[in-house]
């Protein structure tokens, strides 16, 4: 959440500045703003998205080889001009860019209105300007000594960039639980909330740790210490980013692209790890703990949002086919309950961007506890990949569309891997179904390729529906977290109200709601339990709920029920949801589209959640 980039070098700052704030976007769009100097210090800063920050910047002074830039997804403070980044020291010298959540703002700013200072903003982030500034007049310290000595007092969580109108040859950056990327290229250093907007730039990066402060200068010094001042050997790495999937590649809007892609992401998440002619799954992360994830008590699954539903799939998947006791938790909820977490449990922590703060915050708890820490994770070197004692990336490439699907269809692959490896391993599954599950597999891409054909349809129902006010969506077994994800798909787009249920819930409640207006989906493609779904979408019709069902192709007794039908391939159950998801993100990005909403940016979200 907040993007944050910054320049020094030779080249003019502001083009690379506008550049890494659209590639940034997607972490918040509430305002934007930048910082350049060049013997002034000029910042210029507006509500709304980064192109409303370059109108309103235009026939500005834009000079300055050295700056920063922010966009904002709002904490503290409603999104407005003032509000927004980048924040100024009373004095005018200081600048910063801040993503997270200084929580002791309320004391600090307390003390520092006693000592004289003035605010104008609602923000915490102002708070810590002012505070480095007291801080360095009162020592005459140099910027990052003033820095180190302001970080010291403060509790939260940040990500910050700095810059002093008195020292126009530095930038000093430093982080506490929400992320920052060093790049290092040829006479020049960029830094940013991820490595996003480096990749035009340089392969070179260097991750910052919490708790670190880094210091880069014009002349090619980069220095980094800890807070408590001890020097630290930085760490560079080569970053395995393409510029071309950081664009929209002729679609119209990421998420439509994100989607298509999911042929190509599934293929990418199996690669090497399974072979259907050789008949095995292998997932590389899972040999330095298989025995202690096949003995482990329970597997306690941490995620948030769409991830958190991969979860969901995972706990039908590990129980049904490894037999492991499994509990998917909502990682906000972990990490405030007290939860009875031993040495014999494994923590599996699901990840998109590996940065959101309460699955992070739910690990480190879990680590305290000695469980053994599994990270399936998108961003190859984010947080949660790094505290996590072992993993697998899902390899699907960078998600930019605020929705997530082709990260949650790698999450379900990589996890029905771990399963059915497991389940094989353990013998909990007889070898000839772990070859017709490998086999089946590796089927997945082109059956969600023909699924992708059938969009027309789907864009004719999604017509049909786009008016409503309510939806909701059924689903038993395996279909049950595509319920809910199918239900969060079309409400963070397209704001209609939207609920997932387990089919046979509805009847504890939900059927209230149904009548002619209200659209009901139901994902019905289950072998098991089949006559209980007819009787369900039965109930929905006998009080003329409109039902939109997803059935497996060749289905003839739903299809004949129902309003609406859209066939899907037919495949294994455990396997179900790599394929009953696709028609539902197809479905939510029509009726967004037809409701004039923005698909790659639904208001008041961000993706990359960084603050509890
Ligand atoms: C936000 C995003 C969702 C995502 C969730 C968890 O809410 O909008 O798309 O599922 O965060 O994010 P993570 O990066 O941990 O998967």
């Amino acid at each position: 959440m907040c993007g944050i980039v910054a320049y020094i070098g030779k080249k003019q700052a502001y083009p690379i500045l506008i550049n890494g704030l659209k590639r940034l976007e997607y972490r918040g769009y509430d305002s934007a703003g930048i910082a350049i100097q060049n013997g002034t210090l000029n910042v210029y800063k507006c509500k709304g998205k980064v192109n409303d920050l370059i109108k309103h910047a235009q026939s500005k002074n834009l000079e300055g080889t050295i700056g920063m830039g922010h966009t904002r997804w709002a904490t503290h403070g409603k999104p407005d001009d003032i509000n927004a980044h980048p924040h100024q020291s009373g004095n005018g010298r200081l600048v910063i860019i801040h993503n997270g959540i200084i929580e002791n703002y309320a004391v600090l700013k307390e003390t520092l209105i006693k000592a004289g200072h003035t605010f104008t903003s609602q923000t915490d982030t102002e708070v810590l300007i002012h505070l480095i500034e007291e801080l360095q007049s009162q020592g005459n310290l140099p910027v990052e000594e003033a820095v180190r000595a302001a970080l010291a007092k403060v509790v939260g969580a940040y990500a910050i960039v700095v810059m002093d109108r008195e020292d126009p040859n530095k930038l000093v950056a430093a982080r506490k639980a929400s992320p920052l990327v060093l790049g290092i290229g040829q006479d020049e250093f960029h830094i940013a909330s991820d490595a996003t907007p480096l990749v035009e730039h340089t392969n070179n990066v260097v991750y910052l740790n919490d708790g670190e402060i880094a210091v880069v200068t014009r002349d090619g010094e980069m220095q980094i210490k800890t807070i408590d001042n001890k020097v630290q050997t930085p760490f560079i790495q080569e970053l395995d980013l393409k510029i071309e999937e950081m664009e929209k590649g002729g679609y119209e809007h990421f998420m439509l692209k994100e989607i298509y892609e999911q042929p190509k992401t599934i293929a990418e998440c199996m690669r090497g790890r399974l072979n259907a002619g050789e008949g095995w799954i292998r997932v590389g992360g899972l040999a330095t703990c298989m025995e202690r994830i096949s003995n482990a008590d329970r597997l306690i699954i941490a995620a948030c949002g769409t991830s958190w539903h991969a979860g969901l799939v995972a706990e039908y998947l590990f129980e049904e086919l490894a037999r492991i006791p499994v509990e998917v938790e909502y990682a906000s909820e972990l990490r405030y309950r007290n939860p009875i977490i031993g040495k014999k449990d494994v923590v599996i922590a699901i990840s998109q961007s590996g940065e959101t703060a309460d699955t992070l915050s739910a690990l480190e708890l879990a680590k305290d506890k000695g469980a053994l820490l599994y990270g399936i994770v998108n961003s190859v070197g984010s947080s949660i990949a790094r505290i996590t004692d072992a993993g697998s990336y899902i390899h699907v490439g960078p998600e930019i569309g605020v929705a997530s699907t082709k990260a949650f269809t790698g999450q379900v692959t990589l996890l029905s891997m771990m399963a059915i490896h497991l389940g094989y391993r353990k013998g909990t599954i007889p070898k000839t179904y772990y070859q017709t599950l490998v086999e089946e597999m590796e089927n997945i891409p082109n059956k969600v390729a023909k699924i992708l054909e059938s969009s027309k349809k789907i864009e004719y129902i999604a017509s049909e529906i786009k008016d409503a006010n309510n939806a909701l969506f059924l689903g038993r077994g395996y279909n049950f977290p595509i319920a809910l994800e199918g239900a969060l798909k079309l409400k963070e787009i397209s704001y209609i109200h939207a609920e997932g249920y387990p089919a046979a819930e509805m009847k504890h409640g939900p059927i209230a709601l149904i009548d002619e207006n209200m659209p009901v989906i139901v994902i019905a493609t289950n072998k098991s339990a089949y006559e209980k779904i007819v009787s369900n979408i039965q109930e929905v019709k006998a009080r003329k709920g409109v039902v939109i069902a997803i059935v497996t192709e060749g289905e003839s007794v739903i299809s004949k029920i129902a309003d609406y039908t859209i066939e899907i391939p037919d495949t294994e159950e455990p396997l179900t949801p790599l394929l009953s998801v696709i028609p539902l993100q197809i479905l939510s990005y029509h009726v967004a589209l037809m409701r004039g909403c923005n698909v790659d940016q639904p208001r008041n979200l961000a993706k990359s959640v960084t603050v509890e």
